[in-house]
């Protein structure tokens, strides 16, 4: 069944990127957030997001037209019903876990909820849910709009129809979908840590700037971005989120350089908050 209609749980940079991403394919969007503040913030997110795109040139629609498909709401009711949810809420475990609980009953009954974790276990995130079979990862990268990579990941219980139809909405996003197994980190956030870690290292060690430690994995490697730059993107507080999960569930290798958690103590989260390990203006 062609899905015409997406709940999005969280409107932050994730949960307004992937609603982006749908509302220019024509697909509805019922954005929830925390409260009506939110919403509307949210609201504001995804419009600001659309009318850059589309002052930039990648959207030729207008926008208040892609707006029309847009709903937003401080209230999980508002899912009442939905055939597919996104959850895009921060990366803490308990808050994912209470959140897709309480959405599981609101939803059709054969309802898809996906989880746009970076790296928790979506075993562990399914612990709860009646409908375990219909739950997996929708692994969306920052930022949305812009990106070619949707990660599938399948949890222990999660039957093909739901692998089927996270593919098929992916593959009508225009991303190409990989699916992987519920492993820690899943294949890209354990790979990109693990770089971005060691970067954090060697700019710590003094082996070179940040500009050049970057420059070395852009122009030797062909990285469309340094690792470093990609931190401040992701957010160095989100990044030291997964290192630290990371490290419980792979052991040391993981460990977060004393670096990264200074300068997220200090508030230099990266381009969010204006600073990292580059300025943003
Ligand atoms: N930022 C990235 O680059 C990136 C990339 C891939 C995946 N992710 C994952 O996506 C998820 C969201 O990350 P983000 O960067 O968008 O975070 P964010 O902090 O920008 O946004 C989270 C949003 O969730 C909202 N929220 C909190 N509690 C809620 C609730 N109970 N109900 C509804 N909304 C609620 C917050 O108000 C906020 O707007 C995380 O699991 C993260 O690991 C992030």
């Amino acid at each position: 069944m062609t899905v015409t209609r997406v709940g999005i749980a969280g409107g932050g940079t994730m949960g307004a990127g992937i609603a982006h991403r749908l509302l220019v394919r024509g697909i509805e969007v019922v954005l929830v957030e925390r409260d009506d503040v939110d919403a509307a913030n949210a609201h504001d997110r995804v419009a600001t997001g659309l009318r850059l795109a589309h002052e930039r040139g990648y959207l030729a629609d207008d926008v208040d037209g892609v707006l029309e498909r847009l709903t937003t709401a401080g209230a999980l009711n508002a899912f009442d019903g939905l055939g597919f949810v996104i959850e895009a809420v921060p990366e803490l475990p308990e808050l994912k876990r209470d959140l897709l609980g309480r959405i599981e009953p609101i939803l059709a009954d054969n309802a898809v909820l996906a989880t746009n974790t970076s790296s928790l276990s979506i075993d562990g995130l399914a612990a709860g849910l009646q409908r375990p079979e219909r739950f997996c990862g929708m692994h969306f990268f920052n930022p949305v709009p812009a990106s070619d990579l949707l990660e599938v990941v399948r949890g222990r219980a999660t039957d093909d129809g739901t692998i089927e139809a996270a593919t098929e909405l992916g593959e009508r996003l225009d991303l190409t979908a990989i699916v992987v197994d519920d492993a820690p980190g899943f294949a890209t956030s354990r790979l990109g840590v693990a770089l971005g870690l060691e970067a954090i290292r060697m700019v710590e060690d003094g082996v070179g700037s940040a500009e050049d430690i970057d420059t070395a994995m852009r122009l030797g490697y062909k990285h469309p971005v340094g690792p470093l730059r990609l931190g401040d993107l992701v957010g160095l507080d989100v990044r030291l989120g997964i290192a630290e999960y990371l490290a419980a569930e792979l052991g040391p290798r993981f460990a977060p350089p004393r670096l990264l958690r200074d300068m997220v103590a200090d508030g230099k989260l990266g381009k969010k908050s204006g600073e990292g390990f580059f300025v943003w203006e």
